[in-house]
């Protein structure tokens, strides 16, 4: 469905989601460009991944707490398991109200993570993702791309030492990084590559260029 706004045609259910490996902002991003839709006057829900709601959130307590081992094939189910119930509960309806949906991680996640860097089977994660998403996938992506070690250190140095993922190896950051670079290379219109900047200003600035020059019809 598309509405008229400020003279831009707007369309209504869009599913926008950002990606980055650890440290690249992607998380205060989102939230500014969420805030940015709001201020215009566009009806937007900000959320996250794993997480978003009740059960996911919790799951992302186990997902995330370093004191847990957790094995490959089990931590691929629970990320789409809270992928699942998150859908359910949040972006599915939100999107049905007419809302722009506004995601800090989703299903390319899995695939750069758990597919290239823990070396699942890329043809059965992006099964499983299928299943989870009822097969919405999003509109449109922003990937943040910054150096593993830089964003690595500002990541730990935020989260005092780091998650379980953050205290991953620089090797395995590293294939994260590969990871996403391989699906926006498999999906250009979809994945945008935004390289950070040195200011949070000035890649909000590019991030709000880059999905005006994606003509998917926001109006920035
Ligand atoms: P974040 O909120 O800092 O992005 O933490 C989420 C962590 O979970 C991050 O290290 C990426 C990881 N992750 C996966 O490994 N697979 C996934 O499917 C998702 C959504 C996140």
């Amino acid at each position: 469905m598309r509405i008229c706004y400020n003279q831009c045609t707007v369309k209504k259910n869009f599913f926008i989601t950002f990606e980055g490996c650890e440290g690249s902002g992607k998380s205060t991003q989102s939230l500014l460009f969420c805030t940015h839709l709001k201020r215009m006057g566009i009806a937007a829900v900000h959320t996250r991944e794993p997480g978003g709601t009740g059960v996911a959130e919790s799951i992302r307590k186990i997902l995330l707490n370093p004191k847990n081992s957790i094995a490959p094939v089990t931590e691929l189910f629970l990320y789409e398991a809270s992928r699942a119930q998150h859908m359910h509960d949040i972006i599915l309806p939100a999107l049905s109200a007419g809302k722009i949906v506004v995601c800090d991680r989703f299903t390319d996640a899995t695939i750069a993570y758990q597919g290239y860097a823990r070396g699942l089977d890329i043809a059965i994660i992006r099964r499983l993702n299928a299943i989870a998403t009822g097969n919405r996938a999003p509109d449109l992506t922003i990937y943040l791309d910054i150096a593993p070690a830089k964003g690595l250190l500002k990541a730990k140095a935020i989260k005092n030492g780091g998650d379980r993922l953050d205290r991953e190896t620089l090797s395995f950051h590293r294939k994260v990084r590969r990871g996403y670079l391989a699906a926006a290379r498999g999906e250009p219109q979809r994945i945008r590559i935004i390289k950070t900047a040195e200011t949070i200003e000035e890649t909000q600035s590019l991030i709000i260029e880059t999905v005006r020059n994606a003509k998917r019809g926001i109006p920035l």
